[in-house]
């Protein structure tokens, strides 16, 4: 591996990054937190699933970790969301990081992308809004690649049901790390301005590549 960027000084690079324009809770537009998505892009490089792969990121929002995984040197970087504002501002984000020309940006649904790709990292609705939303993300991130890295809503029945989903789509789950976030207040039906969730960090391999 060459020198990778430091932890530390790729969560300071995202801090600078714009967040959603005007959230929609139909998609469960809330954006990782900075020191989330550095851990993230940060941990797949460590595992040498970043540098001179080819990474996508499902349903990418403002760009946080298709422009970490830019920053950490994949060779290309796919960045997918079924709303097009939204990429705008992952475009924004992503010159005012001068790792635009390292992007391509896609405007479509999870469901019809078609593609292929050595890694994903995603952060996808949780299915809090529309339960299950997050399936079709899974289902995608296993047939692009042969490794993704994916955020999950903490509870026990959660792990159970994605490890089992996992194997049924032919993967699974190679490790689980359990990490705190902050949640500023987007959406209309968030009482607080800003909570603190429990998230699980999963890394999922391809069991039959
Ligand atoms: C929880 S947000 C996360 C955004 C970004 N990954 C982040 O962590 O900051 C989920 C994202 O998935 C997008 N999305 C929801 N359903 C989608 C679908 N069917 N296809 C593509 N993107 C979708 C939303 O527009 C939103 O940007």
């Amino acid at each position: 591996m060459s020198s990778l960027l430091p932890r530390k000084r790729l969560e300071i690079l995202l801090s600078k990054l714009e967040g959603f324009p005007e959230p929609c809770a139909e998609f469960e537009q809330y954006e990782v937190s900075d020191s989330v998505a550095a851990t993230m892009a940060f941990t797949a490089a460590t595992y040498g699933d970043i540098e001179g792969r080819v990474v996508y990121d499902l349903g990418c929002g403002p760009g946080r970790l298709a422009i970490a995984a830019a920053l950490l040197g994949a060779e290309r970087v796919v960045a997918v969301d079924i709303d097009s504002k939204v990429l705008k501002v992952a475009k924004r984000n992503a010159q005012q990081l001068d790792v635009y020309d390292q992007i391509e940006f896609v405007v479509q649904d999870v469901k019809t992308l078609k593609g292929r790709a050595d890694t994903v990292l995603m952060n996808a609705p949780f299915g809090v809004q529309q339960a299950r939303a997050d399936r079709p993300f899974l289902k995608k991130g296993i047939e692009l690649a042969n490794v993704v890295y994916s955020l999950h809503k903490a509870s026990k029945g959660g792990r159970d049901f994605i490890t089992q989903f996992v194997s049924s789509l032919g993967g699974h789950v190679s490790f689980i790390q359990e990490m705190s976030m902050g949640l500023a207040a987007t959406l209309r039906f968030h009482e607080k301005q800003r909570h603190v969730i429990h998230v699980d960090f999963y890394r999922i391999e391809k069991t039959e590549v």
